[in-house]
């Protein structure tokens, strides 16, 4: 497969898009939440940051075409924990929340845990463990195969007691998917995990996908 990197503003070369003529738009932009990232400055003022948004996510809905997906990924912090729910909020006018999956990084199950998350020092607060990935169309009804990232059913008599056609379930219950931060790199995390699993969830004949705010300078 072809693919071409293209370095600049993501909202400058939105613009330089032709309408309707993207499949799919994978997205992490910054949390508002003062990373130091080399020359971005992740410290907007609240508003602007959520117009920011909004204003990439107009230029996305243009370029989209009609069945085509939008992922976003937010996290917020515990300092302001409405700032994802803030942001899809103001997408709601453009979009349907066609899917809310949650990227869960550690979960514990009795005595046994998997994954990993930053510890934190505080009395008042639990570890935030999760983001969210808001899965966006432009009709709520874009077909996605949630058995291509199926798994095994552990017990296997739902097979033929739910007349299943094959040994594979959905990864979650509906809508949320475990991806564990196994290997703790979260941007590996993202890119392993996350893209591969929309590449095969979605499915299409053709497709151009685009991932915006990539790892990359941004003057
Ligand atoms: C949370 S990180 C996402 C990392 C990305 N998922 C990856 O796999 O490399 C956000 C990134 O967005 C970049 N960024 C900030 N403003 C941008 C803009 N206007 N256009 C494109 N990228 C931008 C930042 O430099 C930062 O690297």
């Amino acid at each position: 497969m072809d693919q071409t990197i293209i370095l600049g503003d993501c909202l400058d070369v939105l613009k330089t898009i032709e309408i309707q003529s993207i499949d799919t738009v994978i997205t992490s932009p910054p949390y508002n939440i003062d990373i130091p990232y080399s020359s971005y400055k992740d410290r907007k003022p609240r508003d602007n940051y959520i117009q920011w948004l909004k204003d990439i996510s107009i230029e996305i809905a243009r370029v989209l075409k009609p069945n085509g997906s939008y992922f976003l990924n937010i996290g917020s912090t515990n300092v302001d924990p409405w700032i994802s729910i803030d942001v899809i909020s103001s997408l709601r006018d453009m979009f349907v929340l066609q899917n809310h999956i949650i990227w869960v990084k550690s979960i514990s199950v009795g005595d046994d845990t998997v994954g990993h998350f930053k510890p934190i020092n505080s009395k008042r607060f639990l570890n935030q463990n999760h983001e969210s990935i808001f899965h966006l169309t432009l009709t709520g009804d874009v077909a996605i195969d949630r058995l291509a990232i199926g798994i095994p059913f552990k017990d296997k008599s739902n097979i033929s007691r739910r007349n299943h056609a094959q040994d594979k379930r959905c990864a979650g219950i509906k809508p949320v998917w475990l991806l564990l931060e196994l290997d703790r790199n979260h941007v590996q995390v993202f890119r392993k995990n996350l893209l591969l699993g929309f590449v095969l969830f979605l499915i299409w004949d053709r497709w151009h996908a685009m991932e915006i705010m990539k790892n990359t300078q941004v003057q």
